[in-house]
């Protein structure tokens, strides 16, 4: 299959909104109505519960994971061509095609895509992740800090061009919770509406 095709699939695998799937299949709520309005794991948790939650991370991660490998399935084992295929998959997450062009704030699907490329580096990162929420009890400043340290370790593996695309997904990170930066400034952002110790 031609790259561009598979690039375009990965992009319509992100654009998949299974937060508002499980939501309106199983609770007939729309996930963005309520809560902080975000289609991701963390409004799942705090409107629907604990195991909705844990399906849409899981899911969320997963189109993160199988956009980075699919072109694979294709034949392309280059690894730019790889990272270009999880970003399309973030951006799918993003700026969902089925919710006009609306969607999440890049965490969990950008997770998937470093479990895809380098899973020792994925599981470093969720480490970061969740000291970091220890510390802040906020999950968006975790995401936000979380992603930048992520960038910076990612030095470590001097895999350049690994840190580059994690760089341009830390950037769109921060650029979707430009509203969460706004409460947290204000001092009313959410804490973790879950319990830290479900996190642990
Ligand atoms: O899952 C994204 C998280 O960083 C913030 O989510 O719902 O509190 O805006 P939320």
């Amino acid at each position: 299959m031609k790259i561009a095709l598979l690039f375009i699939l990965s992009y319509l695998l992100g654009s998949i909104p299974s937060g508002v799937i499980i939501g309106k299949l199983f609770y007939q709520k729309d996930i963005r109505q309520y809560g902080s309005g975000n289609i991701g794991t963390t409004n799942t948790f705090r409107v629907l519960g604990k195991i909705p939650g844990t399906i849409v991370l899981i899911l969320d991660i997963l189109k993160g994971t199988l956009g980075t490998l699919l072109p694979i399935f294709g034949g392309y084992h280059a690894h730019y061509l790889l990272l270009i295929s999880g970003i399309l998959a973030v951006i799918g997450h993003c700026y969902s095609i089925y919710l006009r062009f609306s969607g999440g704030k890049a965490v969990a699907t950008s997770a998937g895509v470093l479990l895809g490329y380098n899973p020792k580096f994925f599981l470093i990162a969720i480490l970061i992740f969740l000291i970091i929420v220890l510390l802040s009890s906020m999950v968006s400043v975790a995401s936000i800090v979380g992603s930048v340290f992520v960038v910076l370790t990612s030095l470590l593996f001097k895999d350049y061009l690994m840190t580059g695309f994690l760089a341009l997904l830390a950037a769109l990170l921060i650029y979707r919770h430009r509203a969460n930066i706004i409460r947290i400034k204000n001092g009313n952002e959410s804490i973790v509406p879950f319990g830290l110790v479900y996190l642990l």
